[in-house]
Parts: structure tokens; sequence; C-alpha cells
């Protein structure tokens, strides 16, 4: 055949498939190893379609180092096709003018009853699909190390803060550490929107770190709240500062840490390791939530694109998130649940599957909330303003409580 010959046989085969492939730059912060094994799945699934996976990982857990590179490439004009962003930041993106319309695939696939109301309402813009949900991370969970605990004589998970305080007090006198922490601002809001919700309640929670209302903001409720949280510092060992998470989770993995206040991508690290819920590690809600969930959805917004190859990409990219194929597999791997209604949760461990009924039962009770600290619940630039707040109120100790409750409070005022 000539060259000619040959190419319009090729381009025929396309159409006859109605395959075009495209590439599709992807932003994520999926970098520690049970993300990126997470991320590795997605990477599969797109090339399985014929497309070609750019890798774009930003490190930095939380995002925050994501956000900034996000920004910059956008503001350039060259966005990439996805990046993993979530919560309000998705309707700000939108807001810009830069998002992709995904109703075409949404409708094919059905997403309005795959999903439930309140993560699709996060999803849309004015009514139209402009990102897709991978998941549901639960925050409010602490994580245990079953040696540790043995070694302390620490018989079972603490309920409340006092049991709590009771466990960490018998690890510190074994010698070991009590609380693995990373010292970054995510961080220390992740184990503070933990304390909050476990001194105050959903409803405190929601009144003081959502709606931000003043009155509870600087209620006796904030302030036992901050006097508990500062109390935990004093079991967190000198090296915490600026520790990634995941070295904090390795301390609980080798024996060398009782407890670790994180989300469930934490399990994620655990089973990355080959180690076994309930044998090698612990799980159970962070002290005094056990009927309360907050929840954290990763997703993937698409950004508008000129090239057609890139668009169709995009779509596959949209659609293979929600398959229920990879929306298992994804969280097997990443240590949260399917965000699609109605799986099967068989292949999932215990602590997925406690998950899995919270998620539900909260849903109905009212104790289901969303987590400040992983950017679904306020302005980004409100959210950056409280964080710095409880960050600084952790690392220096000479900010009295009242004081602290002052600055929050006054920090919930940016917008
Ligand atoms: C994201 C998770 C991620 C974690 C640590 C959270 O905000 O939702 O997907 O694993 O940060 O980077």
């Amino acid at each position: 055949m000539k060259l000619n010959q040959l190419l319009s046989a090729a381009l025929a085969a396309c159409a006859l498939s109605g395959a075009v492939a495209g590439e599709v730059e992807v932003l994520h912060y999926w970098t520690s190893g049970g993300e990126a094994k997470s991320a590795a799945e997605l990477r599969k699934m797109m090339q399985s379609k014929g497309h070609t996976w750019k890798d774009f990982a930003v490190a930095g857990g939380g995002g925050d180092n994501a956000m900034t590179v996000l920004k910059s490439r956008v503001i350039s004009g060259n966005p990439p096709a996805a990046a993993q962003i979530k919560g309000p930041a998705i309707q700000e993106w939108a807001a810009e003018g830069v998002l992709a319309n995904l109703d075409a695939v949404a409708k094919a696939e059905q997403w309005d009853a795959s999903l439930p109301a309140v993560v699709a309402s996060v999803m849309k813009y004015k009514g139209s699909y402009v990102a897709a949900p991978v998941n549901v991370h639960r925050v409010n969970w602490v994580w245990a190390s079953p040696e540790v605990l043995k070694k302390a004589g620490v018989a079972a998970m603490p309920k409340n803060y006092d049991e709590f305080f009771s466990a960490a007090d018998k690890i510190k006198a074994a010698g070991l550490v009590a609380v693995a922490h990373g010292g970054q601002n995510w961080q220390d809001f992740t184990t503070f929107e933990s304390v909050v919700l476990g001194v105050g309640g959903p409803q405190f929670y929601q009144d003081a770190l959502v709606k931000l209302d003043q009155k509870a903001l600087t209620s006796p409720t904030m302030t036992r709240s901050l006097e508990t949280f500062r109390r935990i510092k004093g079991y967190t060992d000198p090296a915490a500062p600026g520790r990634d998470w995941n070295l904090a989770t390795a301390m609980v993995m080798q024996g060398k840490a009782g407890f670790q206040f994180m989300g469930d991508w934490a399990k994620g690290e655990f089973i990355a390791a080959g180690k076994a819920p309930g044998k090698d590690f612990l799980c159970a809600a962070a002290p005094g939530t056990a009927n309360a969930f907050t929840f954290n959805v990763d997703s993937f917004a698409m950004y508008k694109l000129k090239d057609a190859a890139a668009q169709k990409a995009q779509g596959d990219l949209a659609a293979a998130i929600m398959s229920p194929a990879f929306q298992e597999v994804f969280n097997l791997n990443k240590g949260s649940i399917p965000v699609r209604l109605n799986m099967k949760m068989d292949k999932f461990d215990g602590c997925a599957r406690l998950s899995s009924k919270d998620f539900v039962d909260t849903a109905k009770s009212g104790g289901l909330v969303p987590s400040v600290a992983h950017g679904m619940a306020i302005s980004p630039a409100a959210e950056g303003a409280i964080k710095d707040a409880v960050s600084q109120f952790w690392n220096d100790d000479k900010i009295t409580v009242a004081d602290a409750v002052k600055r929050i409070a006054s920090a919930a005022k940016t917008n």
C-alpha cells in the first residue's frame, strides 16, 4: 500500500471505532506510596482507552503547593486538561469561566442518579457539571499501632478524650511517642477540626467552622476545644514540625508511635505497605466523634481546551472516574470509599465498611459535616486565614487560649 492509502485506511479505521486518541495532562498531588498506587489506576484506565497520560504531580500533602502551581498555569493561558480540585474552589474556578461543561458525559452516564445530592451539588456550577468526583474520604479518624497499645497496656481504642489522654500517658510512660504528628498547617487543622467535632458535636462544628458564626467561635465550647487541642501537642515529639503526613503514618506503622489523627488516605499508606487492618493497625473515629463524619470528596475539574482529541480524552477521563470498576479499584488503594451510590462493598475492609455505614447514617442524623481542613466547607481565603491562626496557636505556647479565640474569630471574617 502507498502512504496515502495507508493513511486513509488508518483514518477510516479511526472513524469506524469512533476513537480519537488524545493526551490528558492531569495535575494532582498524590505522591505518597498509597496515593501513587491509586493515581496509577486512573492512568492505566486512560491508557487502556488509547489516550496518553501526562502526569503532572506536585508533591505536598493537602494540595497547597499543587493549587499554587495550578493558578500560575491557568493565568498564563496554559491549563492542564484536568486538575484535582474540590469543594468551593470548584465554584471559584467555574466562575472564572475556565472550566469545561461535563453535562454530556454526566447525562449519558446518569450521574444525577448515581451520586448523593450533597456531592452532586458541589460538582455543579449553575446547574451544570464541571467536575467528576472520585471518592469520599472520612477525615475524623484516629489510627493506632496495636503493638504500641499492647506494650503500653492500653486495652482499647479511646472513645472520648478522658480515655485518649489516659492512653497517651501510658504510651509516654512506656517511652514511646503517643501522637505522631506532622507540623504543617493542614495537618494541624486536620487534628483541630476533629477535636472541635469531638468536644462540641456536629451542630457546634457547623455553627463555628462552617457558618463561621461569631457567637459559636467565641463560645466556651471553642475555649474547651482549644484547650484540648493544645493538650494533644504535649504528646507529640520534638521532630514533628514540618514532617510530612505519610512519615507520621510510618511512625505508627513501625511501632514508634501510638496514634495519628488523619483522614483515611493514611489507610492507603498502611495497605500499600502490606499491612492489614485490625491486625497491623487499628482505625476508630476520633474521640467523641463516632456519630459524626467529616467528609472530603476528591474530584477532578476539566479545563476548557480547544483541541478536539483533547476534549474527547477529557470526556473519557470523566466517564472513567465515575465508572463502577474504577471507583472500586481506586478506593481499595486510596483508603476512601466509592462516592458512587449502591456499590458493592464486599472487597472492602472493616474501616471502609464502617465509613460507608457511618456516611449513610450521619447523612440522616445530621452528623455529616464538610471538612474545613480539606477544602470542603468555606472559601479558600477564609480557610487559609483560619488555618494560619490555628497553626500559630499550635506552634507558639505563649499565645493564650483566650487570645487564640479572638484571632480565630477575626480570621473567620476574611473573605
Ligand atoms: C486529599 C487526599 C490526599 C491528602 C494528602 C487530602 O486533602 O483529599 O486525596 O491523599 O490530602 O495529600
